[in-house]
């Protein structure tokens, strides 16, 4: 009782940390698990496991997209893991999302991402999760990487290879690594 008055007891400890799990980020698990290893393993059998099954479930999506035929039944399978896809979008093959924050990617009506584009949410060094939008007929070119928190704006075009880590405006081209705004498309 005391403890949890003061703040200081193990309990009141606990159900802050626990609260912070319930919106990870990055970083979070391990440093509960150094500083209250029992409580760590509690979460395991709870709420981890069931996240388990669910990355085991979105990497299969993912490997299976990565490699079929089929635009429609790439993003189908793209949908099942979690990111919203509008209509008229074409993913190229070998693609990677983050499947672990996939429900932070969206990917508006009408926008092409090429071939072995990378897109993720979450940054383990700046230990952020942070959503992607790649808005209305957007371009993202082969080999590209856009990284979180980057909104790719209308009719914009990511050159072939660059890296994505700010803001694209709408009907602009950004080119290179790191990734500059470089014209405006006509
Ligand atoms: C971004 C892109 C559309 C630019 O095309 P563009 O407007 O015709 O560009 P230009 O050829 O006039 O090149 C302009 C300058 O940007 C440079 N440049 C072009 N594409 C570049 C790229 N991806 N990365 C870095 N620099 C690039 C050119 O070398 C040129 O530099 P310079 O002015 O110093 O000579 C094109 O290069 C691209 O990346 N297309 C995507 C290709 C793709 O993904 N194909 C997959 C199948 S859809």
């Amino acid at each position: 009782m005391k403890t949890e008055k003061s703040g200081a007891g193990n309990g009141y400890r606990r159900s802050i940390k626990l609260e912070r799990i319930a919106e990870p980020r990055v970083g979070d698990i391990r440093r509960f698990l150094m500083n209250e290893q029992i409580d760590m393993n509690e979460y395991y059998r709870t709420k981890v496991r069931k996240r388990y099954f669910r990355a085991v479930f979105r990497k299969t999506c993912q490997l299976l997209a990565r490699y079929v035929f089929s635009n429609s039944l790439r993003i189908s399978l793209y949908r099942m893991m979690g990111m919203k896809i509008g209509r008229n979008v074409f993913i190229g093959h070998d693609c990677y999302f983050d499947s672990d924050y996939a429900e932070l990617i969206t990917i508006e009506d009408g926008a092409m991402v090429s071939f072995r584009v990378i897109i993720v949410a979450h940054d383990s060094v700046r230990e952020i999760v942070s959503p992607i939008v790649i808005k209305k007929k957007s371009r993202v070119g082969v080999g590209a990487i856009v990284l979180a928190g980057v909104t790719v704006g209308e009719n914009s075009v990511v050159g072939a290879g660059a890296v994505a880590g700010t803001d694209v405006p709408d009907g602009s081209v950004m080119l290179g690594n790191p990734g500059r705004v470089v014209s405006k498309r006509t």
